[in-house]
């Protein structure tokens, strides 16, 4: 592992575009569950009848208390960890430029990254499903389940569902990020879902140098990915950055 640490800040200290897409795994080390794998949200509920669009109009009473108010709980105790401190760090050093995250947490601002896709959207923020209007989520009155608008619409939060686009303009400005970098740094995610999982793709086609950091192996391995540091995000991005600021 030394050795790709070491391998991984060479690649950064030479590269002049960097990027990152990360995912939920980057966030475990902050107190917050990843979706899949062991003790991932998946494991207790069905994403199909909680997390999907259909599910949600189905019955937003049902998912607002067991989805939404579990990620609210969960979100607004925990904080960023070292592996976003670390990219923030990357980026003062002039070695990161846009995040790419499919997470909602809105920890890489939080920690003070300033160019963040936030490719399924942000927690912060509900929107009414009737006229639009949006309300930061800790204003939200949840008193009654699920809470409503002024208008007496019912309020959805501005993450993506199952079943739903990715905001076309996230996913163009991603997939140009992608193709211009030339090191993407993979962290914490499970590479199962599209269209993210297809960014390391088109990195990898512009010629871009692909390095993750996961624990696990995961379907980018030893295919898309040049190398696989295996490790909690926030424990191997420390090293990575120690060892960048001796080299630089
Ligand atoms: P997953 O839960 O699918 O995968 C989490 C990944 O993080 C796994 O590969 C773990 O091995 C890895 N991991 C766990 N602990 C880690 C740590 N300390 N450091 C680094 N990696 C660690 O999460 P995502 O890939 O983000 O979508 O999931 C993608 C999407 O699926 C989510 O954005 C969400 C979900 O359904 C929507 O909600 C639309």
């Amino acid at each position: 592992m030394d050795e790709l640490i070491k391998r991984a800040a060479r690649d950064l200290a030479a590269a002049k575009n960097v990027a990152a897409l990360t995912g939920a795994g980057i966030s475990v080390e902050s107190g917050i569950p990843p979706f899949r794998g062991k003790g991932g949200l998946w494991e207790k509920i069905d994403p199909m009848e909680y997390a999907h669009i259909d599910a949600f109009m189905r019955d937003p009473a049902k998912v607002w208390q067991v989805l939404i108010k579990e990620m609210k709980d969960i979100i607004d105790t925990a904080r960023p960890n070292p592996a976003h401190t670390s990219l923030v760090r990357l980026e003062k050093m002039g070695k990161m430029g846009t995040i790419i995250t499919q997470n909602v947490d809105g920890f890489h601002q939080m920690a003070g990254s300033t160019d963040v896709i936030e490719f399924h959207g942000n927690f912060a923020w509900q929107r009414c499903i009737d006229c639009d209007r949006r309300l930061e989520t800790g204003k939200v009155d949840m008193s009654e389940i699920p809470p409503r608008c002024e208008c007496g619409g019912i309020y959805r939060p501005e993450c993506i569902f199952f079943g739903e686009l990715i905001p076309p303009e996230h996913l163009a400005r991603s997939q140009m990020v992608a193709s211009q970098c030339d090191v993407l740094l993979v962290m914490g995610t499970s590479a199962l879902v599209q269209p993210a999982a297809y960014i390391p793709v088109i990195a990898k086609e512009a010629g871009a140098t692909v390095i993750e950091i996961n624990p696990e192996p995961t379907p980018l391995t030893g295919s898309v990915s040049d190398y696989l540091i295996m490790g909690k995000a926030g424990e191997v991005a420390d090293q990575i950055v120690a060892e960048l600021e001796r080299l630089l």
